[in-house]
């Protein structure tokens, strides 16, 4: 032990003078980092500072132009995630890649099987993944399900299980909670304090605070690809850490409403509606409001942003869009009423990585309104500067974009059709704190242009911060509606059904 830092003193990973460069722009500078035995260790910084390249480098992934890796004080070079894996360190990728059509036994033991003789044993394979899936507290996952099968939250614990279950002494995680809410969340805690236990280290990228806080050791900022500042988890608070990662602090996090906006005409309703997963749904959305809908994972928020925008639309009731009858049959005709539908699920929303940013950010309007193709494409670099998007310019190919980057692609895209209703999921998964905030800039500017805003997301604060009313959905039905102002207790009362003391 170092008696001045109370840490063990060897390192067991150790990262100097490292630098890479894609296409002559420098990513990372000289970037250093020092990993112990059993200590969580929080990689921040905002879009494109350079922490999925750091792991990838790490990984084997990307080749390093500079520097030394060493671990255990041996210096080691991969080419491969194979061989790192091999050295003791895996890591679970931001964009992960299961095999969809395969079980998530398969998936587990992809390249190492069981066999008996040249058969793969199944049995043995399938009861090495519910042991260990059962060892990481994971119930609600079979070994033989296919992946395809799984919810993407599920897909992602299947990524975590498989990184955790290579027995690494070095795990790097790359936003593992992007895709996770709540339960989840608190299952990957259960299973990084197992790890911390066993002395496992943990690298862990999050542009959640709350997470950096509440399960790391050290933190290391990044910021445009050179270490800011490094120390004590606890020699932080909120403030300095985004000050930190921003270069400025942030104040006013959410915008307030323009004074003397009010709700307009109402411009979506709703009457009665359901389907097999929703039951009695009825909502008026008018012209420059954006209302929030909060409800536990489950409740049928994403069922019901998904009927509207006619991806599983209602089997009964009414809807009206404009005071005209609305039925949408596809997502297709849904975008032809200019609905617009924007998720956090950067796969699903099908951005073709190997075209330009501008080409994805026209495709929507391009196939759905071609007339409107002309004024999206001289908005474009307004939308994409006030986005905050960090690219060499707007004909960069998206694959070479960082993760929250390509989200912003996401946004922009859908920004491109001239929404009069924009029905948000998860707006901001995985986007860094000061686009966060241009983001809410940018969803308070479309309400005053008179669109009407509906929003989902299971982050509380964003939900009371951002809207001008909240809607609790439980068990596939509104619960209930809350007045701008509202607090979180009462929030979770309505989710719940927990009935309030005083009520
Ligand atoms: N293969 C690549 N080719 C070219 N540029 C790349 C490539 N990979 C990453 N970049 C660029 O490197 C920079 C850092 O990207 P990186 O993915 O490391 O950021 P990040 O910190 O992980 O951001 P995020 O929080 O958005 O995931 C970005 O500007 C990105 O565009
Ligand atoms: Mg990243």
């Amino acid at each position: 032990m170092d008696v001045s830092t109370g840490r063990p003193s060897a390192p067991i990973l150790r990262v100097a003078g490292l630098s890479k460069s894609f296409f002559g722009v420098p990513v990372l500078q000289d970037a250093a980092l020092e990993l112990f035995p059993g200590e969580v260790h929080g990689l921040v910084g905002e879009n494109g500072a350079g922490k999925s390249t750091l792991m990838k480098i790490l990984a084997g992934v990307y080749e390093r132009d500079a520097g030394t890796i060493e671990i255990d004080g041996r210096p080691v070079s991969f080419t491969h995630p194979v061989q790192a894996r091999r050295a003791g360190l895996s890591t679970v990728f931001q964009e992960f890649n299961l095999l969809p059509e395969r079980s998530v036994a398969q998936n587990i033991f992809l390249g190492r099987e069981p066999r008996r003789g040249l058969l793969v044993n199944r049995r043995e394979m399938n009861d090495a993944t519910a042991e260990l899936l059962a060892e990481l507290g994971i119930t609600d996952i079979r070994p033989t399900a296919t992946l395809a099968s799984l919810s993407v939250a599920q897909q992602q614990i299947v990524e975590i299980a498989k990184a955790v279950s290579y027995d690494a002494r070095i795990i790097s995680m790359d936003e593992p909670t992007a895709a996770l809410a709540g339960a989840e969340v608190e299952l990957l805690y259960g299973i990084i304090d197992r790890l911390k236990e066993r002395g496992t280290s943990i690298l862990y990228v999050s542009h959640r605070l709350r997470e950096i806080f509440d399960l790391c050791d050290t933190v290391t900022v990044l910021k445009d690809g050179r270490v800011v500042a490094s120390a004590p988890a606890r020699e932080f608070d909120d403030a300095s850490l985004v000050r930190a990662m921003v270069g400025r602090p942030i104040s006013a996090y959410f915008p307030d409403p323009s004074p003397g906006t009010a709700a307009g005409i109402p411009l979506l309703e709703l009457s009665g509606c359901g389907n097999h997963q929703l039951d009695g749904v009825g909502l008026t959305l008018r012209a420059g409001e954006i209302v929030g809908v909060a409800g536990l994972q489950g409740s049928g928020r994403t069922e019901l942003v998904e009927a509207v925008f006619g991806a599983a639309p209602f089997t009964r009731g009414s809807m009206t869009l404009g005071g005209r009858a609305y039925n949408p049959g596809s997502p297709r005709d849904a975008i032809r009423h200019r609905v617009a539908l924007i998720t956090e699920d950067r796969k699903a929303q099908g951005l073709s990585l190997n075209q330009s940013i501008i080409d994805n950010a026209l495709s929507v309007v391009r196939s759905v309104h071609p007339g409107r193709t002309g004024a999206a494409r001289r908005d474009a670099p307004n939308v994409f500067s006030s986005l905050e998007v960090v690219a060499r310019d707007l004909d960069q190919e998206v694959q070479y974009l960082s993760g929250g980057n390509q989200q912003k692609v996401v946004l922009a895209k859908w920004l491109a059709i001239d929404p009069q209703v924009v029905l948000l999921d998860e707006p901001t998964r995985g986007i860094d704190v000061g686009a966060k905030v241009a983001v809410y800039t940018l969803m308070r500017r479309l309400a005053q242009e008179g669109k009407a805003i509906l929003m989902v997301s299971s982050e509380l604060p964003e939900v009371l911060g951002m809207s001008d009313r909240v809607l609790v959905m439980r068990d596939g039905r509104l619960a209930g509606e809350l007045p701008a102002g509202a607090t979180e207790e009462q929030v979770l009362q309505l989710a719940t059904g927990a009935r309030g003391v005083h009520s």
